[in-house]
């Protein structure tokens, strides 16, 4: 019954830029033939079908406030995303979604805003960004924190030079390792947090990355004062359906292709290192 459903049915869409952000790492910018617009909520998720290969779960990279293209920073990991890397423009591939919970922001609406980013984390964060800057007068301090393991895997960086360059967007980065060049800031993310400024009791924070570090920015937000229930993280799980229904992603009474990616913190921190999550 359920293969009827339109959820399961993937659209076709047609690769009209690539961009390589990083030696791995690049945003396809998909269009649909028949003019169809997304819709989305920022940290919402597509499934993205490469024809004869395989299906991978992606979260969507674009600015929710635009819904004539689709946007996907994908890192080649395996096999439907290595071959996704091979793909060229005008390439059609299918696409399922959006799908998904959402990063919480209309509900923090005046509120002191922290988006914390680890490494590709920093992709389905910049839907949250993007859209607190279309609507930059209803928030208070807005602060980017973004790591990565080295100066080489920082994605959208001239979109970073431009954030950096407001004055009602507070930028921080910086790499595990230095290199030469570098002039920045070197250590984890959690060091940035202490060069921050916010209103603990009147802050939101968005995290995503690698799951140990979310939970030591969780831990340590809370240490500053920052209320656990207003720390959001996104999760990634094999999927398989996307709606519900496989079990793929399953864990006791939470999916988290339904129930997440995002979600309040203390809902899944029982499941921080947990098999698989
Ligand atoms: C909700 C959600 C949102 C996601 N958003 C994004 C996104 O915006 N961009 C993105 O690049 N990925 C994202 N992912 C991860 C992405 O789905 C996986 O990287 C992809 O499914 C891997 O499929 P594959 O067929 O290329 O690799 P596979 O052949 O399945 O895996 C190949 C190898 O890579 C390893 N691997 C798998 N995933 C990762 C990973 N994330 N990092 C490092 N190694 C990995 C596997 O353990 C395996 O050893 C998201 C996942 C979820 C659940
Ligand atoms: S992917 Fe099928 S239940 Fe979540």
């Amino acid at each position: 019954m359920f293969l009827s459903s339109p959820s399961m049915i993937p659209q076709l869409f047609s690769i009209q830029n690539i961009k390589n952000e990083t030696r791995d790492t690049f945003t396809l910018e998909l269009v649909s033939p028949d003019k169809l617009n997304i819709s989305f909520h920022a940290g919402q998720f597509m499934m993205l079908y490469v024809f004869g290969i395989g299906e991978v779960p992606i979260s969507i990279s674009g600015n929710p406030t635009k819904t004539t293209k689709l946007l996907h920073t994908i890192r080649a990991v395996g096999t439907v995303t290595k071959q996704l890397k091979t793909m060229k423009r005008g390439d059609v591939i299918g696409v399922r979604g959006p799908f998904g919970s959402h990063w919480p922001v209309d509900e923090s609406q005046g509120k002191d805003i922290l988006i914390v980013a680890g490494g590709i984390g920093l992709a389905p964060l910049r839907p949250a960004l993007l859209y607190i800057l279309a609507y930059r007068q209803r928030y208070r301090k807005v602060t980017l924190l973004y790591g990565t393991r080295t100066a080489d895997d920082l994605l959208f960086l001239s979109e970073i030079e431009q954030w950096r360059a407001r004055l009602d967007l507070d930028v921080y980065i910086t790499v595990d390792r230095s290199s030469k060049e570098w002039r920045g800031n070197v250590g984890v993310v959690t060091t940035l947090i202490s060069k921050a400024t916010f209103e603990p009791s009147k802050t939101v924070a968005m995290i995503c990355g690698p799951e140990i570090m979310m939970r030591f920015v969780s831990v340590e937000l809370q240490r500053c004062g920052v209320l656990v229930e207003n720390i959001f993280v996104s999760l990634e799980r094999n999927m398989k359906c996307a709606i519900g229904l496989c079990g793929h992603c399953q864990y006791g009474n939470i999916f988290v292709c339904k129930d997440g990616p995002v979600f309040a913190f203390p809902k899944i921190q029982h499941l921080f290192g947990k098999r698989e999550l």
